[in-house]
């Protein structure tokens, strides 16, 4: 347990100073991916989340989208923001995820002016199978918060 410990609190350390984080779970669950900006600080703008790396402008594979008006496009039966958008919590919930379902997403937060906008690249890791050891239990619920600003 020791050296798992070290090993999430060394990830969490690569990861948040990319502005980054890494969602774990299990096939068939619902899982949400984090992603928050200040709205205090920005006022509400628009964002994507694409499936993919962030490129250098808006986000590649779009999935779902909300415009300056603060609506909301492309949700689905399998993709849903279920947090309190007008508050900025865009994080993204993917229902029953699949093998495919695994990997890179960019949630951007388009602030106005040239490279101003505030990437988060998530990365979801899908353990297979109904493993019952408690280690792959604490990992699954594991979450690297991140802190935009
Ligand atoms: C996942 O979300 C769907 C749709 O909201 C719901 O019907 C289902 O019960 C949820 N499944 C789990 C395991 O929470
Ligand atoms: C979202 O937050 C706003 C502002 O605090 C609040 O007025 C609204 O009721 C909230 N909506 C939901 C669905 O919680
Ligand atoms: C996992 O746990 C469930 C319920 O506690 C049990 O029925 C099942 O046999 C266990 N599976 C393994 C592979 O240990």
């Amino acid at each position: 347990l020791s050296s798992f410990l070290v090993t999430a609190s060394s990830l969490f350390t690569a990861l948040t100073s990319s502005a980054g984080s890494l969602v774990q779970g299990r096939l068939g669950q619902n899982i949400t991916m984090p992603c928050q900006y200040s709205v205090e600080k920005h006022g509400t703008t628009s964002v994507c989340w694409g499936k993919g790396p962030c490129p250098v402008f808006r986000c590649s594979g779009e999935i779902v989208w909300i415009d300056e008006q603060q609506k909301i496009y492309g949700q689905s039966s399998k993709y849903h923001l279920l947090g309190n958008v007008s508050q900025g919590d865009i994080s993204l919930t993917i229902v029953n995820v699949k093998d495919e379902d695994a990997g890179a997403y960019c949630c951007r937060v388009e602030i106005p002016g040239l490279f101003n906008d505030l990437k988060t690249d998530v990365k979801l890791v899908l353990q297979k199978g109904e493993q019952n050891t408690s280690i792959l239990d604490i990992s699954a619920h594991f979450i690297c918060p991140m802190y935009l600003n």
